[in-house]
Parts: structure tokens; sequence; C-alpha cells
């Protein structure tokens, strides 16, 4: 791991710590723990690697929507990509694993007065089906309590396998689940990446967007090694992009020429029909379902389905 660059305090390090510590032998005493992940060893890469999108046992596709970088629609792309499966036939649920609870938020609930909540189903193991809301689709809510989750779940064996042993209990009667996770690469977004099958990362249409991809690469170079041997980036969708302006049209030609063809064909446009939905509790399908800001959603989930299939059969 000593090539890969990690500035002092910067959260991979710490990672790669945990992960030292977690293959350091245990006291003569205490049962082994039985998480030593035993994982095929891939070489870490500098730049993303194409991976098949693995079908689960079910076939369920779980995709985590990552990038540690905030406010690049994670939280809106969850949600309206979702609704959009929902609307071509799929069983849907979405997973929220963002403390803020902005996921949870936009579809009418309040993660404040929440009593049970991912928290729970990750660090005192009560079956997700438990926390499940039946909104525009399935959604597992969080409470404000899931920002201790980090802490809570550092003392457990089997830590980073938390949601993927949760996703047990439902994953056959879903045929998608989009996992929304906070803007960090910690132990949430690791468990999503343990989780999936794929990562989808929404990137904002502007010059530092690619600061942070690489840093994202490398941290799931260490769960492709040490945890789920098949997870990789699915494919990078465009954001609030604004075709008038050159600069966004010249962030994702820098997008295209450094991540070729796992950069969607769909571009999300900047509009308020973003923000203006979730006050509404809705998703913008619902909202304005005829709108531009809904068909954006349906193309991506489009060229999702079919991206898949595509490079299933390259
Ligand atoms: N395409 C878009 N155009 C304009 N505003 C957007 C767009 N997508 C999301 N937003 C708004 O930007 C803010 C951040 O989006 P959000 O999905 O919460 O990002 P993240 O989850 O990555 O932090 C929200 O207020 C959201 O409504
Ligand atoms: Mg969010």
């Amino acid at each position: 791991m000593s090539d890969l660059e990690s500035a002092p305090g910067d959260e991979i390090h710490t990672f790669d710590d945990e992960l030292a510590a977690l293959e350091t032998p245990v006291a003569v005493d205490a049962p082994p723990p039985v998480e030593i992940p035993a994982a095929p060893v891939a070489a870490p890469a500098p730049v993303f690697v194409p991976q098949a999108p693995m079908p689960g046992a079910t076939g369920t596709r779980v995709i985590a929507l990552a990038n540690q970088k905030g406010g690049v629609a994670k939280t809106t792309t969850t949600l309206n990509l979702g609704v959009a499966f929902k609307e071509m036939g799929y069983r849907v649920l979405l997973v929220d694993l963002d403390p803020q609870g902005n996921l949870t938020m936009s579809q009418g609930l309040n993660p404040d007065t929440i009593e049970t909540s991912m928290f729970d189903v990750l660090v005192r193991k009560i079956p997700i089906s438990d926390v499940i809301e039946r909104r525009e689709v399935d959604l597992a809510v969080a409470s404000i309590d899931l920002a201790g989750a980090e802490l809570a779940l550092a003392a457990l064996i089997g830590r980073e396998r938390s949601l993927e042993k949760a996703l047990l209990e439902v994953r056959d009667r879903y045929d998608f689940i989009l996992i929304d996770t906070p803007p960090s690469l910690g132990l949430l977004t690791i468990n999503a990446f343990v989780a999936a099958t794929g990562v989808i990362v929404p990137v904002q249409c502007e010059y530092l967007a690619l600061r942070g991809l690489v840093q994202l690469e490398n941290t799931l170079a260490m769960v492709r090694e040490n945890l789920n041997p098949r997870v990789g980036v699915e494919g990078i969708v465009p954001t609030m992009y604004d075709s008038r302006t050159l600069h966004a049209r010249e962030a994702v030609e820098i997008l295209e020429e450094n991540f070729g063809d796992l950069v969607y064909k769909t571009r999300i446009r900047k509009t308020v029909r973003y923000a203006e939905a979730p006050v509404k509790g809705s998703s913008v399908l619902g909202y304005d379902p005829t709108g531009a800001a809904a068909e954006a959603y349906r193309e991506l989930a489009k060229e999702v389905l079919h991206g898949a299939e595509a490079r299933e059969h390259a």
C-alpha cells in the first residue's frame, strides 16, 4: 500500500491502518475473528478499473452512490434513479447511509424524530425490514443516531460487512438496491462498497471534481483486495451540467479523456427542479413527471441497465 498516495490525516490512511490492524493476530485465548477476509488479491490501480457489474446470488444489483465530496448530487441521484427504475417495473430499495438523512427527508420523513434507523441495523443488528418505509420506493431510513455509527462500528468484528449481512434478509425481494453514502470514505461508505455489486460516482461538472476520484479509486482498490474482490466503478454521472458555460463543457471533456466509456452519456443538467422536489417530499419524477429533469434520470436509468449488459457481453 506504500505506493498509494495519502496525505497526513487523510481518511484512506486511517482505513489502511485499520485494515492492517484487522490482519494483526489476536491474543491467544481470544476466539478467532470470523471476518478475516480471504479474498483474491487484485493489484491496486491508479485509475478506475472497469468491472463487470456482479449480479448477486439472486441477480439483485446493489449500487453504492459515492463521492467523498458533498453536494455533487449523490442523494438526488439515488432517489431519482431509484424512482426511474421503479417506473420501469423493477423492485427498488433505497438505503440512506448518510447521518444527515437527506434522502430520508426527501421522502417527507424527519430523521430527527425517527426512532429506529440504519444505525440500529448496522450496530444493534436489528432486521433491516424493521426500518424500511414504503414511500415512492422502499426506503431504509437514516436518523441522527447514524452519526455515531462509525465509532460504534469500529469496535465490532466484521464491522465492514455489517450492511452486506443486513441486506441478505431482503435482497431477494428487490432487483435494485441503491445506497446513498455520506461525503466521506469512512466505515459507512466502506460498508456500502463491501455490500455493493457496483459503484456509481456522481461528479459535478467543474474542474476540481476530478481531484477526489483517485482517492476514491484507491479506497475501492483496498476494498477489492481485502473485502469484496468484484466491486468497482460502474459509471460516472456528470451532474449539475450547464451547457451554456464553456467551463462545464470542458470539465466533461476532461472527465471523458480520463475515464472514457465509464462516463455516462446522460448529462444531468443544472435546474432548480431538483431542489424543489424534495421540499414536497418527492422525487423529481413524481413532482414534475413530464419535465426534462425527470426525463434525464429516466435516460440515466436506461444507460445504467444497458451499460451493464454491454459490459457483461464485452
Ligand atoms: N442537477 C442539479 N441541478 C441543480 N441543483 C441540483 C442538481 N442536483 C442536485 N441539486 C441540488 O444540489 C444540492 C446537493 O445535492 P445532493 O443530492 O444533496 O448532493 P450530495 O448528496 O452529493 O451531497 C441539493 O440542494 C440538490 O437539490
Ligand atoms: Mg447526500
